[in-house]
């Protein structure tokens, strides 16, 4: 039987990428981000890709995405950086998951818990949004110390999230983070892991990488930000996202398409129903704008995307029900990009990709 909604995952690109991207960045080390459910591309599958290509570390935002590796038998070293109180820490450390902490709370919190938990301290250098604030930084360090030196934690990262708000915000975060270093090492503490850079920084600012850096959205072979190429870096995305056609209709010059009516046909044409919908993903904002290839030829959504399917005016195309139609995938076959899905719903790649519902079935490919 074929896939009704399918996304593609090859996990041989997400491998290449970390492989690629572990080169560029050397000697710092890398952790592949596989949080969200690895962007969309399955967290598990994603993980296993990224260790396979070299990923030293791997990152999720909370506690319950890193358990769920674990539980998986995923082994590697892992960071787990956004908690509510009561998180589950004790499990966390005995599932020997790492923890980013943001606050003296939070670190008085996950000192209580049973066992060593292994932390990294996170500043707040700009983005202002986890991390401690400037002004708590010595008190922040001084109450880790106390904590290793009791043998509650063990410090072995310091770190930031950069805005990527420009080169010169960017330039002013990263001297911010070697201020917090600096403080660090002066009160005591050792973490042999100092980390700041997400995908945009690794790739753009060289002295962001410091020990490791944290990649998601390139490990996924897309763009960290519009100014980037990844193709020319040699990155593949991982994700295409098809589904078969299920109806085509020959309609007249003038005919409505949809609910409400958004769309007209101005001409003669073919229209296609292809079985995703803003259940799947597909963004509601793309209506009328879309792109979707079939036989190597682009259509484009015609009317309101619906919660199960979408119309493509596909022309005078020739198209048959049963033929394969493509949203996105590697442009460089031909087919749109999830940039360019992100374009016409006036977003971003990552949303595109991480966005893909539960319905939709992955298949995973090397
Ligand atoms: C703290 C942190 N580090 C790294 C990443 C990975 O970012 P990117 O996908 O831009 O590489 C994220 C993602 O949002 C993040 O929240």
């Amino acid at each position: 039987m074929t896939d009704l909604r399918l996304a593609t995952i090859s996990t041989g690109a997400i491998s290449h990428n970390i492989q690629t991207l572990r080169a560029l960045v050397a000697p710092a080390l890398v952790m592949a981000v596989v949080k969200a459910n690895g962007y969309g591309h399955g967290a598990v599958e994603s993980a296993r890709a990224a260790l396979d290509g070299g990923a030293d570390w791997l990152g999720v935002a909370d506690i319950t995405e890193a358990l769920a590796l674990r539980a998986a038998g995923i082994d590697a070293p892992l960071l787990a950086w956004l908690h509510q109180p009561g998180a589950g820490f004790s499990e966390a450390v005995h599932a020997r998951v790492d923890l980013g902490i943001s606050s003296i709370a939070q670190l008085t919190e996950v000192a209580a818990a049973s066992g060593t938990a292994c932390v990294h301290l996170k500043v707040d250098t700009g983005l202002h949004r986890n991390g401690a604030f400037l002004d708590e930084w010595q008190q922040f360090f001084e109450a880790a110390v106390a904590h290793e030196l009791a043998g509650r934690i063990h410090v072995r990262g310091i770190w930031s999230h950069l805005a990527n708000a420009g080169a010169e915000h960017d330039a002013k975060q990263i001297d911010l983070f070697s201020t917090a270093v600096a403080m660090a090492h002066s009160v005591g503490l050792r973490p042999e892991l100092r980390h700041l850079a997400a995908s945009e920084g690794a790739i753009k600012h060289p002295d962001a990488r410091f020990d490791l850096v944290r990649l998601g959205i390139s490990a996924y072979g897309l763009a960290p930000a519009d100014d980037v190429d990844v193709a020319a870096l040699g990155l593949v995305p991982a994700m295409t996202l098809s589904a078969p056609v299920i109806s085509v209709k020959r309609v007249v010059a003038g005919s409505g398409v949809s609910y409400g009516y958004d769309f007209y046909c101005e001409n003669d044409t073919t229209l296609v129903l292809v079985p995703l919908g803003y259940a799947d993903g597909v963004p509601r904002h793309a209506t009328n704008r879309g792109p979707v290839s079939i036989n190597g030829a682009r259509g484009q959504i015609a009317g309101r995307v619906a919660m199960d399917q979408i119309v493509v005016n596909m022309g005078d195309t020739p198209v048959a029900v049963g033929d394969r139609a493509v949203l996105f995938g590697d442009s460089s076959t031909g087919v749109p990009s999830a940039d360019d899905w992100a374009e016409a719903a006036g977003s971003i790649n990552y949303e595109i990709v991480t966005r893909i519902g539960q319905r939709v079935v992955r298949r995973y490919e090397r």
